[in-house]
């Protein structure tokens, strides 16, 4: 019998797990012991830090429920999130539209509307349109392709935040036309706060972080053949569009209501966006993140 001291302790963890047959998951739960130890010898963490931990990641699971995956924001607040997708993003064989954040209001299932309709079911504030196209990443319109829409109203609120999984209003699904074509209405989202009531907002708030995202919509979208798209375009002139508290802006993400001859609804404000998708390694998808609702259905 070996005594353990702080160094010995991670070999003899390590080598308990040694036979793990999947070659895969033991790359990651070896990793993930030598990081874990490597930190708390790092800050010399005590029992006291220890427990507070636990505590504080046991909050996080309680305040998961069905319309709020707590876990998802707490990766997203550490720039995790980031860091996953920019790594997804280099696999990929070629490079389409910028991706971003999925972020934990999505949900499957939105309602089709047909190329031009309001998403916004009682628009308090003068409507814009955004409109564009579909294309492979060298031009060819894609056709059919789906697009998802999700964004917060005038307000600054998701759905899921003013009446739960009771309906739905500012998220729709459209299909590109022929020439790869799209356009919708919509009211332009106000910037919000992330939830603050919860664990990840007392974390951020000790931070001294102002816990705000940048006014934006987003979009996952996916046509045969190629990578499936999850990004969002961002308002330029949002207070926070250069401290996006989950880290998901990025230049070419970034747009600007005007007005422009060229819109398909003359009279209103546009923003124009063509998003390109990559094509797709066979198999491969490019989502990242899920619909917490099926987590959440999936775990009971
Ligand atoms: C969002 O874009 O909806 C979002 C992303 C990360 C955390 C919170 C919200
Ligand atoms: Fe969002």
């Amino acid at each position: 019998m070996q005594d353990l001291d702080e160094f010995t302790a991670t070999d003899a963890a390590l080598e308990q797990m040694a036979a793990t047959p999947n070659a895969r998951l033991k790359e990651i739960g070896d990793a993930a012991v030598r990081h874990m130890h490597a930190f708390a010898r790092e800050v010399n963490l005590t029992p006291e830090e220890w427990l507070f931990g636990i505590q504080f990641l046991t909050d996080v699971g309680k305040a998961c429920t069905p319309v709020r995956q707590e876990f998802i924001l707490l990766s997203d607040v550490l720039g995790l999130s980031a860091v996953v997708n920019a790594l997804h993003d280099k696999k990929a064989r070629e490079l389409g539209s910028q991706s971003s954040l999925l972020g934990p209001f999505y949900r499957e299932g939105a309602p089709e509307l047909p190329l031009g309709a309001c998403i916004a079911a009682h628009p308090s504030v003068e409507e814009i349109v955004i409109y564009g196209r579909v294309t492979s990443n060298d031009g060819k319109p894609i056709a059919g392709a789906l697009i998802q829409v999700w964004q917060t109203s005038e307000h600054g609120l998701y759905d899921l935040q003013t009446h739960g999984l009771e309906g739905t209003d500012l998220r729709a699904n459209f299909r590109t036309d022929a020439q790869g074509r799209y356009h919708f209405r919509t009211v332009r989202p106000l910037g919000y706060s992330i939830p603050m009531d919860g664990p990840v907002g007392e974390m951020v708030k000790a931070q001294k972080r102002h816990g705000f995202r940048p006014s934006h919509i987003h979009f996952l979208i996916g046509g045969e053949g190629f990578r499936e798209l999850v990004t969002a375009l961002y308002f330029g002139d949002d207070e926070h569009i250069d401290s996006d508290t989950v880290f998901g802006v990025s230049g070419s993400l970034v747009v600007n209501a005007a007005e422009d001859p060229n819109s398909p609804v003359p009279g209103l404000r546009a923003v124009h966006y063509d998003f390109r998708l990559a094509a797709a390694a066979p198999g491969e998808s490019g989502r990242v993140g899920a619909d917490p609702t099926k987590m959440m259905q999936a775990a009971e």
